[in-house]
């Protein structure tokens, strides 16, 4: 088929470096000679017919900014074969011919659903868990990581004047992979993730020991969605460490959401340039239906229907090696 008209849109959760894909989309398909437009919020926006044309100009300045400037929303409406029937009632009436969608897990598994519907369709792999199956990294990983760090780091420094334990949450609905690569590049004492699940007992005793080895602080990164409640754990901890008369005194900070907002790092910038321009690429191709990721550092395309519904499980290794490291 040829295509004369494309619409990109963002979708679930935001990460910092959405825009620069969402820049790179317009910019390569202008390139390639096609007609250019922004579907607002996601899903809800497609069912809404919510569209509008998109110039070189309308995404520049952008490229340094965290969030969407199309915005982004979740839309359980779309699962709906209504929901879908409207979608693509509205693509056809604005005249698009292919959809690039910039998203996770949830993001992708409706891109497949679109792609049912006979549209061309193109995702871009984004998402601060970076659990998605068919790219290594996705966009807003390396951004979500780097201030995790920092606020580790800073805690880090409080906590050692203090002699204190430090549980510190992070985000990653399901995923544990933020928490162990944050607590590796952190120095944690402990981990714990949805995947390899420890218990507050054992966490106990991890950090007795390294209070008796002498350490000032102890750090445990907690993943969101980790079998533990950071909140509980740091109050068992505190009473572990009543009861036994001496041991860290323990607090608890939950960072959420100031994970996925701010200025995108290079690499995320780098990423979401190259995954945008690579779903362009795929486009003009006649390569539909597949997700740009980057798989062994070079751009790939798998098929919407080996994403959809699935998730990337977590090198086993890295967690052994965290706990090598924590001695
Ligand atoms: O999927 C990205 C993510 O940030 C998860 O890590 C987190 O569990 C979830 O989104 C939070 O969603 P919301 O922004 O809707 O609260």
């Amino acid at each position: 088929m040829t295509i004369r008209r494309v619409a990109v849109m963002t979708s679930g959760g935001d990460a910092p470096g959405m825009n620069a894909a969402i820049r790179g989309v317009v910019r390569a398909g202008l390139y390639n000679g096609w007609e250019m437009f922004g579907i607002r919020e996601g899903f809800a926006g497609l069912m809404a017919g919510d569209y509008r044309p998109l110039g070189a100009r309308d995404v520049g300045g952008i490229i340094q900014l965290g969030g969407t400037m199309l915005g982004s929303a979740r839309a359980p409406e779309f699962k709906t074969p209504e929901g879908q029937a409207q979608a693509v009632a509205r693509l056809s009436q604005a005249g698009i011919d292919a959809v690039a969608v910039i998203g996770g897990n949830g993001s992708q598994t409706g891109a497949h659903a679109l792609s049912q519907h006979g549209i061309p369709v193109v995702g871009i792999a984004s998402t601060i868990d970076n659990d998605l199956t068919g790219s290594d990294i996705t966009i807003g990983v390396d951004t979500a990581l780097n201030i995790a760090l920092e606020a580790i780091d800073r805690l880090k420094t409080t906590a050692s004047s203090h002699r204190r334990a430090f549980l510190v949450e992070v985000m990653g609905r399901d995923c544990g992979y933020l928490a162990l690569m944050a607590g590796i590049a952190g120095g944690a004492e402990a981990i714990c993730i949805p995947e390899f699940p420890v218990t507050n007992e054992e966490i106990a005793q991890v950090l007795q020991d390294a209070y008796k080895r002498g350490k000032t602080h102890g750090m445990v990164v907690v993943a969101e969605g980790a079998t533990n409640d950071a909140n509980e754990l740091a109050q068992y901890l505190h009473q572990q460490s009543n009861n036994n008369g001496a041991g860290f005194e323990v607090r608890a900070t939950t960072l959420g959401h100031v994970q996925r907002g701010g200025i995108p790092t290079a690499y995320d910038r780098l990423l979401g340039s190259r995954l945008a321009a690579h779903a362009m690429d795929c486009l003009a191709k006649g390569q539909y239906n597949v997700l740009a990721g980057q798989l062994g550092g070079k751009m790939a395309a798998t098929p919407l229907a080996e994403v959809a519904g699935r998730t990337k499980p977590i090198p086993t290794e890295l967690f052994e090696l965290a706990e090598v490291l924590a001695r």
